[in-house]
């Protein structure tokens, strides 16, 4: 599955049980910020259990422009020899993050602060996203932009050459805006304050401790007030990669709803800022065992064991909606095969992904017989049961791995195959996606038939 191409038509078949142990590559916003803190570290970071999905390897290919040396060791096993902090060189040529949104908004970060230029690109998709929430604040720290109208790619940054420290209240829950400030604070001088009212995911903050900066979460009536301290010296880390609790959430939905199914999918992060759609799945009834919980790469994790479940439809909470904000295609699918409806609501940050991700999944899921409500910042799925969905309709995934891949989850265990437009994207973030869920029993075959 390449995500550079011809588009790869695929269908997907109802499954036989699946059964067997899946073990799913490394976390992807971890592999980005693992790539990028090496780069500005002095010295040598080694890097296991890379996530070796083009999102990343673009990300690999832009710090290499920005002056790094980041070379490819074994399989998952990198090396980056980094420049430090303010050592970003001007890249000679655009930089291309490909599908990337993490790749592209913390890179933008990173070097806002360096006297230097640097002008970014990307696929249709990413062209297609909004850019002014990181120039909005990269703007405060002296940074200028030249992009497109609606603030969209392809953009030239102007680094600061004189950065001042900012203070930020991020105006949407979004880790990569947070992360991106953070990111920009590192060549400032003095504090930089970055305030979100809802906690999204923590890799950034953890990470940057790790490699050695002055950086304090504060929880307050304002929300999370992050506080760093500018120019450290950051000291390069060994970082073993977990695997990603986001791609552990397609082959635990597949085995919830493929009758007969029993599986085992091991080291999934319990990191509280990425597990909501696992609090959401048990909430359904999902037959759930969170076994051996241990610590592996620094974040909480555990092997789950999942049945095939009889489930029963929920309202998410609009507060629990930052934690699984990448799970909610494939839990509108969970939600298909579930007794009642699902409410998914809060959700509008789903309409800036990838893809519009509200409305792909609405289209995708009516063309296979399932009734779903929508408006701007809602989905409501109601559901069949197990072994109600019809199927047999054809998904426009909109270069949107997360699409392609709830898809084919569906066609598991939908009575009639069900087809999508394009599985390249799915090299994005799961390359292996299509060998792991046929070695469980998934029947996904190319072409439309
Ligand atoms: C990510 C943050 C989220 C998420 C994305 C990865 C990150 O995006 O959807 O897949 O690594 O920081 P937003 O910051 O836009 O919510």
């Amino acid at each position: 599955m390449s995500g550079h191409g011809d588009p790869i038509p695929m269908t997907s078949r109802r499954a036989a049980p699946l059964k067997g142990v899946a073990e799913v590559p490394g976390d992807k916003s971890i592999s980005h910020r693992a790539l990028i803190l090496g780069a500005l570290s002095v010295g040598e970071t080694r890097i296991t259990g890379l996530l070796e999905g083009q999102d990343v390897l673009d990300t690999a290919s832009a710090m290499r422009s920005f002056g790094a040396d980041v070379r490819h060791l074994g399989v998952g096993e990198w090396s980056v020899h980094g420049v430090g902090v303010g050592g970003f060189a001007e890249p000679e040529d655009v930089i291309d993050c490909g599908n990337s949104g993490t790749g592209v908004r913390l890179i933008m970060g990173a070097m806002a602060t360096s006297p230097i230029a640097a002008t970014f690109t990307g696929d249709a998709s990413l062209r297609s996203r909004p850019m002014a929430r990181i120039t909005d604040p990269i703007a405060l720290f002296g940074a200028r932009s030249y992009g497109r109208s609606r603030g969209r790619l392809p953009m030239t940054i102007l680094g600061a050459a004189d950065p001042v420290p900012v203070r930020y209240t991020v105006p949407m829950p979004s880790a990569q805006v947070k992360s991106a400030v953070l990111l920009a604070g590192l060549n400032a001088p003095g504090q930089t304050v970055v305030i979100e009212k809802e906690a999204t995911r923590d890799h950034t903050e953890r990470m940057l401790a790790g490699f050695g900066a002055e950086l304090s979460v504060e929880e307050t009536a304002e929300g999370r007030v992050i506080t760093l301290t500018g120019q450290p010296e950051l000291r390069p880390q060994s970082v073993a990669v977990p695997r990603d609790p986001s791609s552990a959430a397609f082959p635990v939905c597949a085995a919830l709803i493929v009758e007969g199914s029993e599986i085992t999918v091991p080291g999934v992060s319990q990191n509280l800022t990425r597990n909501g759609i696992y609090i959401t799945l048990v909430e359904m009834g999902a037959d759930i065992a969170f076994e051996n919980p241990r610590e592996e790469g620094g974040e909480p994790v555990a092997d789950l064991r999942v049945k095939f479940s009889t489930l029963k439809g929920v309202e998410v909470p609009p507060e629990r909606a930052a934690s699984m904000i990448d799970e909610y295609p494939v839990l509108s699918v969970v939600a298909a095969f579930a007794e009642g409806k699902t409410v998914m609501k809060g959700v509008k940050e789903l309409r800036v992904k990838e893809s519009d991700r509200i409305d792909a999944m609405a289209r995708g899921l009516e063309a296979n017989g399932v009734k779903i409500e929508e408006d701007e910042d809602t989905l409501i799925v109601h559901g069949m049961g197990p072994g109600g969905v019809p199927g047999g309709g054809t998904c426009a995934t909109h270069l949107d791995h997360r699409i392609a891949m709830s898809f084919l989850v569906l066609g598991m265990a939908a009575n009639k195959p069900v087809g999508i437009d394009d599985a390249g994207p799915v090299s994005t973030s799961f390359p292996v996606f299509e060998p792991l869920m046929m070695r469980l029993g998934a029947q996904l075959v190319r072409g439309n038939r």
